[in-house]
Order: C-alpha cells, then structure tokens, then sequence
C-alpha cells in the first residue's frame, strides 16, 4: 500500500487559524504580538522568504517591521540595529534572516538577540533550555516537524527515531525534541558507517541533509514515517530523470520552467514508508506557522504575568 500523504498546507492552515485566534486574544487585552524581520542585502531567496513571513503577520494580525540594512552593513551596525529592536517593547520576535553577507559575523549577531526574542530558537539560551526541558522559543523546522507528528497522531514514544543531518538549525533540536517526548534518537550525518542500515532502523525519518532525493528506499523500514526537510533545486534533466520520469505533472512543470524541487528523499520511498511528507508542500509549510506561533508565545512570555500566560494552546 503506498504511504499516506501528510499535506503540510492543511497542518499550517490549523496552526495559523489557532496563532490568528490567540493574537485576537492577546490584543483584545492590550497585547498585540510584534515581529521584526532584519532582511541584510539583496539576496532574492532571502527576500522571498521574508516577504512571505511579513505576509503572514498581516494575514495573522501580529505587528510586523521590515528592517532592510545594505549588504554593506558591518557586524557592529548590525549588532546596534538588534540591540535596538531587543528595546523596543512593541517587538516580541526578532528575526534575522540568514544568511548573512560573508564579511559579517553572523555568530555575534544572533548572539546579540534577546533570549526573549528569539523566535528563530538559534540562542545558546534557548537551545540550553530546550535540550533541559525548560520553556524555549524551538526552532520553527523542527518545531513544525513535531506538530506534524502530533497532529497526524504518529506515536513517538519508544520508537525508533533516526536523523540524518546534525546541523544546528534543524538536526540537534529536532533530536532534542524527539528525546524530549521519549523516543529513541540516532544522529546520522556524512561520516555514519552503514548509513542505510542505521536509517532501515527508525520508525520515524527524518531527512535534513540538503542532497537531492538521498534517501532511497534502501533507507526506509516497511511502514516508517518519512519527515523530508530538504528542500533542493534541479535544473540537471539527468537527475530530474532518475527521480520524476512518467510523473506527467513534474514532466510539464520541467519542460516550462526548467526546474523542479526535491526533498531529501528519492519520491520512490513512498512505496516503502507508511506516511510521507512531500516536497513542496510537506515540512517548509510549517515553518513560517510556526514562527508566527513562536512570536506570539514570545510575547505572552515576556508580556503577560504568570497567570495570564497559561493559555489554552500552551
Ligand atoms: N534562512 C533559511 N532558513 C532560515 C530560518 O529558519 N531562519 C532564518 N532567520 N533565516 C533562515
């Protein structure tokens, strides 16, 4: 039986209408939630993502400010604009987007943001925090792949989870997350030996290595849960080939455009998974939800007394 798909834009619209409805809340009582995006330079990928993010907030009702410094900003002038925004009171999240211009120090720069603010979960405050179970702003991708799992109701305590990719965005929260709620985490990444048989081990994948369709089949146990975070360009009709040929949509979207995009996962791991996240369409849509969400338990962390913040979300 091929697997179920999990369709990431049904998830965001659930996860959207709850943040819309919690910042009605909020602002009702005198809170309205504010993000500030720090958009460095011109890069296109870069101002589309913010774009879409500032969007969100409108459609959601949250305060946004879009801050555009030139790609010639120094680390320092970068620094002072964080440290302003981290002032400001009407500024629950701030979001840098990444990555920065080479000639700046971006390390310094994220470590500039106020914990409070972090709604990008990059602080070694949060990330201290989440891996001892504290309250943390988590990282939106992984915190998304979570809500995923929750909300397709997949079981993850005592199962085998397996993560390819260690990065400090997406692989260590994630395997902090599945830890958390009591599964059995292993961290893969390019140096793991036997990595197909390590991988034939998870009850949950997840795939976060950014290499175009990896995961083949030989990867996937017999009814696994797939969570696909990659999301890659091809323009090479030999690899567009191997992965799409006979897929007639992909086949026409290839011929007009040029291009396709692709997980980390051959598509073929559907005949072997139980549940699949697709790309487009699967994990990234998650990811700005959840920033909006991260915005709003920003300000109710740091806005409302103890009382008030227990909110009926959590
Ligand atoms: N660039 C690519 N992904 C991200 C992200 O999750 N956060 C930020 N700030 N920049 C990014």
């Amino acid at each position: 039986m091929p697997a179920t798909i999990l369709d990431g834009n049904t998830y965001a619209s659930q996860i959207k209408s709850e943040v819309a409805e919690e910042v009605r809340r909020l602002t009702a009582s005198g809170v309205r939630p504010g993000l500030a995006a720090v958009l460095v330079g011109e890069n296109p990928a870069s101002q589309t993502y913010v774009r879409s993010k500032v969007k969100a907030c409108e459609e959601l009702g949250i305060y946004s400010d879009l801050i555009t410094p030139p790609e010639s900003a120094t680390t320092e002038e970068l620094i002072e604009i964080v440290e302003q925004l981290n002032a400001r009171d009407e500024i629950d999240g701030i979001l840098v987007q990444l990555p920065l211009p080479a000639h700046v120090d971006s390390k310094r720069v994220l470590l500039a943001v106020s914990p409070e603010k972090d709604v990008d979960g990059f602080h070694p405050v949060n990330v201290g925090n989440l891996s001892t179970q504290r309250p943390a702003l988590v990282p939106c991708t992984p915190a998304g792949c979570m809500e995923i799992l929750k909300r397709a109701n997949i079981a993850i305590e005592g199962q085998e989870a397996v993560i390819v990719g260690r990065s400090d965005i997406v692989g260590k929260p994630m395997a902090m997350l599945l830890t958390n709620a009591n599964a059995t985490v292993t961290i893969c990444h390019s140096r793991t030996k036997n990595l197909p048989e390590v991988c034939r081990r998870g009850d949950i994948l997840v795939a976060a290595i950014g290499r175009p369709g990896f995961i083949t089949t030989e990867f996937v146990k017999p009814g696994a849960t797939i969570l696909d975070v990659g999301i890659n360009h091809i323009t090479d009709p030999v690899l567009f080939e191997r992965f799409f040929k006979g897929d007639e949509k992909r086949e026409k979207q290839f011929a007009e455009k040029g291009r396709t995009i692709i997980g980390d996962c051959d598509p073929r791991v559907v005949r072997m998974a139980g549940a699949v996240t697709p790309v487009p369409g699967g994990v990234g849509k998650l990811t700005i939800a959840m920033l909006m969400g991260n915005t709003v338990k920003a300000a109710r962390m740091r806005r409302l007394t103890a009382v008030e913040a227990v909110a009926p979300s959590a």
